[in-house]
């Protein structure tokens, strides 16, 4: 493989019980790290990369083809969520003096809200492919149309994956609307980065570069305050074990069983990107950065995660494994939970003649 012009894979990754086909791509670089994705919700299904000895292993929870990706009980793994990520109060908004009703497909704390852009969310549709081998890119396109899932316009979406020899790996989502819309796409990869599936991210070392968060109250929505992370366990400004303070006695926490808040980040750098967290794991060495452009990252622990979900009727994980509670975290970039219902978050409004442009990079290393 020259690094000006690589070579793309292209498999079949199943079929879906309406007979359509997904397939499931992999782009590699010159230092054996690669990434797997299929078009079935332009799906990040695994990445590879060394540990501090050379070892590859793959560092994503997911499932070993389309029908588990397809299946009721998917947590969204590896996906590009949309329209919004993350929740909606009730799943309702109003724009421009108009009311919108969403599905409220998830029940947090009792309280129905809408999660990750409704029942057939951007996780779920076929996207088109483009591949770019002379950048090691792909590029998916998906249409939404007026309406769908309840949201306005007809939403023109792009996401590409792109893979370099510096072990960067990046996802980019561009979107224009032909009317006014709310918009928060999310890329929603569970990591394990020590390889081993079946144990505890809780001895990860995480740091997040942010001095507030959003609490949020029982039913998981923000209560609209920015709060200082400072003499609280959402304080991660230093590098700092996730399981060491996750059970303390701390109403948030206790509200979200464990880490699932948006960090607030500060503004991005020149490049439009900053730093959005880094973690590690302390036993392969392994490490990753996020950086973004968006003003907040989600750090979700893998709360959720629960065997009976990959058991009997339900699609087992990868390998027939059956994932237990926190043994993958999630970190989000996106734009405020419930932005649409919150008057001093920062807009998530897109509007005919603007682009919305989610960047993300997520760098791998070992040490
Ligand atoms: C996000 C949310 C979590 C959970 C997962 C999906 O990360 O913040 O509360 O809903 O998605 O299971």
């Amino acid at each position: 493989m020259k690094s000006d012009h690589y070579e793309i894979l292209t498999a079949t990754f199943g079929h879906l019980k309406d007979g359509r086909e997904a397939l499931i791509y992999t782009l590699s670089n010159a230092n054996g790290v690669t990434a797997e994705i299929t078009n079935y919700g332009a799906t990040l299904v695994s990445l590879k990369a060394p540990d501090r000895d050379g070892t590859i292993e793959d560092l994503l929870h997911g499932y070993d083809s389309v029908d588990g990706y397809a299946g009721s009980k998917n947590p969204y793994f590896g996906a590009s969520v949309g329209r919004f990520g993350n929740r909606i109060k009730d799943g309702k908004f109003t724009l421009d003096c108009k009311d919108y009703i969403l599905a409220t497909n998830n029940d947090s704390g009792g309280i129905p809200c809408h999660l990750h852009g409704g029942v057939d969310g951007f996780n779920r549709r076929i996207w088109t492919a483009t591949l770019r081998p002379e950048s090691n890119a792909i590029t998916f396109t998906y249409v939404s149309v007026d309406g769908e899932e309840g949201y306005p316009g007809t939403l023109c979406a792009e996401i590409t994956y792109q893979l370099n020899d510096n072990n960067d790996l990046t996802w980019t989502a561009v979107a224009t609307t032909d009317a006014p819309t709310v918009l928060n796409m999310v890329h929603h990869p569970y990591w394990n980065l020590s390889g081993d599936h079946s144990t505890s991210i809780n001895d990860h070392i995480l740091m997040l570069p942010c001095d507030r968060y959003l609490p949020t109250n029982v039913g998981l929505i923000p209560t609209g305050e920015l709060a200082s992370v400072i003499g609280t366990p959402m304080d991660f400004t230093q590098p700092t074990q996730i399981g060491l303070r996750v059970n303390d006695q701390f109403e948030t926490l206790e509200f979200a069983g464990g880490y699932d808040h948006c960090w607030v980040l500060q503004q991005p750098n020149v490049n439009g990107l900053a730093l959005a967290a880094r973690v590690k794991d302390p036993k392969s060495g392994r490490m990753m950065e996020v950086h973004t452009n968006q003003v907040g990252v989600q750090f979700y622990g893998g709360n959720f995660l629960s065997p009976e979900d990959f058991q009997g009727e339900f699609a087992s994980g990868k390998g027939g494994l059956a994932y237990e509670y926190r043994t993958a975290l999630c970190l989000e970039t996106e734009g405020f939970p419930d932005a649409p219902n919150q008057a001093n978050f920062p807009s998530t409004v897109l509007c005919p003649g603007e682009t919305y442009e989610h960047r993300m990079l997520y760098r791998f290393s070992a040490e």
